[in-house]
């Protein structure tokens, strides 16, 4: 499918335009990159000179460098007919990506898949002006920055076709991403929703005052941080319920009773999410910060998921990506 290829139109270049215009440039891609706001093309290439470094050290594939990168202007009106994928990144309104959907459907060649990354906003609402092929719309959103982060997240709109949908699963794959298919439209996608979840319990813990968020930060980054970068919630369970075909129901008789008496307690717990709770909260984050620089922190982050992506590259499926 890589083979397939060969030229991306990516539109809208802020924060992950400008990433996802790296990860294509690293897959030997030429990108065609339009964006209207003035000193686009500047921010790009300063953004690109930065991520550069990282991918190299990931790996680049051969032929990859940023001289097949060709910034096009504020519109890719006239390029359409040279691309054989889309990117879609401009803000998160229905109302330009409405227009801009519409534009590209009317340029773009059939075959072509129109993938957005958008992150709430289901594609059925901004396909109203596709009079052509709505059926090769889909979202195709990743996690921040999806130069480094493998998830994208494949969501076909009621109309979008199995023929694309399955397309633009294999197109991902051979990026090196890790798509997976979010079967129906809903808020938030699947990942954005986990962490919802998650940090709703964050706020109510912090919020009653039961641990600061310095130690709550440690018990993901010593507990299921770690645990989830290799190995999946689901997954655990049939670890932790002694393991085979088995284990996962084991698990769930075992465990899962008590659990459902924790989550009637949660939601007992749970705060109003008002100003309130915000400065209550933001006091511990304070002295946290106390602590740590956040710009050391997210250095040592960044130069530690370079190796994490790395790893999980060369193991490939048996650290279940
Ligand atoms: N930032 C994140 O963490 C994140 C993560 C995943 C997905 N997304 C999604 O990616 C999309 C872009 O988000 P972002 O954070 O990069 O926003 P951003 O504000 O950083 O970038 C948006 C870019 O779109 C450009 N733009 C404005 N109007 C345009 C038009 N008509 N045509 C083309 N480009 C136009 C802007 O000039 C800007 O450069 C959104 O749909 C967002 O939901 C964001």
């Amino acid at each position: 499918m890589a083979g397939v290829i060969k030229t991306v139109g990516v539109i809208g270049t802020g924060t992950i335009g400008s990433s996802w215009t790296g990860l294509f440039l690293s897959k030997g891609l030429k990108v065609l990159v339009s964006d209207p706001a003035p000193g686009a093309e500047k921010l790009l290439t300063e953004h690109l000179e930065r991520f550069w470094p990282v991918l190299e050290e990931i790996g680049l594939a051969p032929g990859a460098s940023l001289k097949n990168c060709q910034f096009v202007g504020a519109s890719m009106e006239k390029h359409l007919g040279e691309v054989d994928f889309i990117q879609e990144n401009a803000p998160e309104k229905p109302e330009i990506k409405n227009k801009l959907i519409g534009e590209i459907d009317a340029g773009a060649r059939p075959e072509v898949i129109i993938a957005s990354s958008s992150s709430g906003i289901p594609s059925s609402q901004f396909i109203s002006q596709c009079k052509k092929h709505p059926e090769r719309v889909l979202i195709g959103h990743p996690f921040n920055p999806p130069h480094l982060m493998p998830l994208v997240e494949v969501v076909p709109h009621p109309g979008t076709s199995k023929e694309a949908t399955d397309k633009a699963i294999e197109i991902y794959a051979s990026l090196g991403k890790a798509p997976v298919l979010v079967k129906k439209e809903i808020p938030g996608h699947a990942a954005n929703r986990l962490q919802a979840a998650l940090m709703q319990e964050a706020y109510s813990l912090v919020g009653n005052d039961v641990l600061s968020a310095k130690d709550l930060d440690a018990c993901i980054t010593t507990s299921l941080g770690p645990r989830w970068a290799l190995v999946g919630p689901y997954m655990s369970l049939v670890s932790g319920g002694g393991g085979g075909r088995g284990g996962f129901k084991h698990m769930m008789h075992h465990i899962g009773p008590a659990a459902q008496g924790w989550l009637k307690d949660m939601a007992e717990r749970n705060l109003p999410f008002d100003e309130d709770l915000i400065t209550k909260m933001d006091k511990s984050v304070q002295e946290e910060l106390n602590e740590f620089d956040p710009t050391v922190v997210e250095k040592q982050r960044d130069e530690a998921l370079v190796k994490l992506v790395k790893l999980k590259h060369e193991k490939g499926a048996s650290m279940l990506v």
